[in-house]
């Protein structure tokens, strides 16, 4: 299958897949305590949807898709979207991010309908911390769920964590440790979408990150685990995991950027930062067929924008992350 390149030259073959908007967490800088206007449930794609478009995405050249959120696992029957996703020819890398919540009791059905490999967004190795990201005392079951994904060979198991000053930025040295014993973990630089675009005071850029590990030993760069995102990775001396920093804010990596979105509700995002979207949904429920879905997401393409500036305060502005999945 022949890929295709944007407008500047970026190829683009992986698709994320926004299943739901809802969550079982309530992340800080993610949700709102109330106000968050739900998608209602007659606007979010079914399973079959969601196939169409996968099928149709992979003839011109998608190969990978990632679904994600909300809380994908919330979803009932997600192991079935799974599975209908393993069987679209051309598709060779089917990925997850999840909290990590449900997991436990998913992992097993995940990796035999066909799920390669997990991320899982986890900010704190402390309960008392974690709940107050996640405003839910669930520390417990996330540390059980990445167990049962090693277990299972969902692989490699990536830990996201979001960096947040005066929160969880002593626990980086922890979280590094984590790799001696096969962890992959990326710290994430906080990203101002609850703040109305500006920086949070929480917010901590990659490079004093890099700082506060120097105390742990060599950090040597390495090559990346099996994945498509854009993190540098170092490696401790002996480590059989990995170290990875993921920059959205201080250093830009639109100029490789190879995405599409896709929300919930059928909307597809050529740019996180961008608030141009292409409507799937009336097309599809209007019984379109495949070479109309494929124009749109040509269209899709078609307009991803060079980048973006967040440093210079340029955020989405009609969509929260939970939203568009991260
Ligand atoms: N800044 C950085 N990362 C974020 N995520 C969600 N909101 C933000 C933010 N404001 C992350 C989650 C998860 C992924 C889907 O996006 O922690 O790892
Ligand atoms: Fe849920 Fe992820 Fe948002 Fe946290 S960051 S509230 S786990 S969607």
């Amino acid at each position: 299958m022949s890929g295709i390149s944007d407008n500047f030259q970026r190829p683009v073959n992986y698709l994320r897949i926004s299943v739901t908007d809802r969550c079982n967490l309530r992340c800080t800088y993610c949700m709102p305590t109330e106000g968050v206007k739900w998608v209602r449930h007659e606007d979010i794609l079914s399973y079959e949807e969601i196939t169409s478009i996968v099928q149709a995405a992979a003839s011109v050249g998608i190969s990978k898709v990632r679904v994600s959120g909300g809380e994908p696992l919330v979803r009932i029957d997600l192991p079935k979207l799974i599975a209908m996703l393993a069987q679209v020819q051309g598709i060779d890398d089917i990925s997850l991010t999840t909290n990590g919540v449900l997991l436990k009791k998913y992992a097993a059905e995940l990796k035999e309908a066909g799920l390669s490999r997990v991320n899982i967004s986890l900010d704190s190795l402390r309960r008392g911390t974690f709940k107050k990201v996640t405003r839910r005392d669930k520390l417990p079951q996330v540390m059980a769920g990445i167990e049962e994904a090693n277990r299972v060979g969902l692989e490699p198991v990536k830990i996201n964590v979001v960096v947040m000053k005066g929160i969880n930025d002593h626990e980086i040295g922890d979280f590094a440790l984590k790799s001696m014993n096969g962890w992959h973990v990326r710290f994430i630089e906080l990203m101002p979408f609850t703040n109305g675009g500006k920086l949070q005071p929480e917010f901590m850029p990659v490079q004093e990150m890099l700082d506060r590990l120097q105390s742990l030993g060599d950090l040597e760069a390495c090559g990346a685990p099996p994945g498509n995102g854009p993190a540098r990775y170092y490696r401790l001396s002996g480590a059989t995991g990995t170290v990875g920093f993921i920059t959205p804010v201080s250093e830009h990596f639109c100029f490789q950027c190879n995405r599409l979105r896709l929300s919930a509700d059928g909307k597809l995002l050529p740019c996180l930062l961008s608030d141009k979207e292409v409507d799937l949904r009336p097309s599809l429920r209007q019984g379109a067929g495949e070479s109309r879905i494929t124009d749109l997401i040509m269209e899709a393409i078609a307009s991803k924008p060079a980048g973006h500036r967040i440093d210079a305060g340029e955020i989405l502005q009609k969509r929260l992350m939970t939203q568009v999945g991260g």
